[in-house]
């Protein structure tokens, strides 16, 4: 499977103004839905003093909740330049901007150079990308201790959905694509990183999966994607 080749399409998928959107929506209501359900299996697992980092993390708003339950640092790594310096104003405005870094790029070319972290997340972000087994195993490769993954269930539905949603790509003459990745090939991929799921909950689209490091399971340093 090839590595993503479309970096600059990301942008224009994930403009500014869907940005702001979101923005808007945690102003007015603060976090709803599988983001809500996300933090609060993040919670539970402990986010005290943790160092996060998070991949694709849209406007920032899950951030500013776990920065809100005491999350020390983080760190968000976005292809969209225009989501960047969205998560980077939004928190800023909720007064986390010091204890927060966010860079453009591809975290799986990135990955290497980032230091290891106590979460990891990608929410709704491996259905984004092509290679998925690069960004789980290069995920993985970062945490220290939980990985949380928000994805489409691998269900008719989704894949329905998705091919619509592709063929919408195809028609205004992107490349870029969704995917609904195997379940059974994310976890075999996590498992062989380390990782071992303790909770997970699936809504009517997307299932949120938290994982965290095995002893009994190859280690950090042993994963091949890991230097
Ligand atoms: C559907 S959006 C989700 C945003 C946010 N996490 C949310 O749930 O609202 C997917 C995001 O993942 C980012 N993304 C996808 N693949 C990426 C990669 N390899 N490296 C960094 N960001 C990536 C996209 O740029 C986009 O911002």
């Amino acid at each position: 499977m090839p590595r993503c080749c479309y970096h600059d399409e990301y942008g224009e998928v994930f403009p500014p103004a869907e940005a702001a959107s979101q923005a808007r929506r945690f102003r007015r209501r603060g976090l709803a839905g599988t983001d809500a359900r996300l933090v609060s299996m993040l919670r539970a697992e402990g986010v005290a003093d943790a160092h996060v980092l998070e991949v694709g993390g849209g406007v920032g708003d899950v951030l500013v909740a776990l920065f809100d339950a005491g999350a020390a640092h983080a760190i968000d790594v976005d292809l969209s330049p225009s989501w960047v310096e969205a998560a980077r104003r939004f928190v800023d405005e909720h007064g986390y901007g010091e204890r927060f870094e966010a860079r453009a790029g591809d975290f799986v070319d990135e990955a290497a150079l980032l230091p290891e972290v106590d979460v990891v997340i990608l929410n709704r972000v491996v259905c984004c990308y092509p290679d998925m087994d690069a960004m789980l195993a290069a995920a993985a490769g970062r945490s220290r201790r939980v990985l949380a993954l928000v994805y489409p269930a691998d269900r008719w539905t989704n894949r329905a959905a998705i091919a619509i949603a592709n063929l919408w790509f195809r028609l205004r003459r992107l490349q870029f694509r969704v995917f609904v990745h195997p379940e059974a090939s994310m976890r075999s991929v996590l498992r062989a990183a380390g990782m071992e799921v303790v909770r997970q909950r699936s809504g009517v689209v997307w299932r949120t999966v938290v994982l965290t490091r095995s002893p009994a399971l190859p280690s950090l340093r042993s994963h091949p994607e890991q230097s």
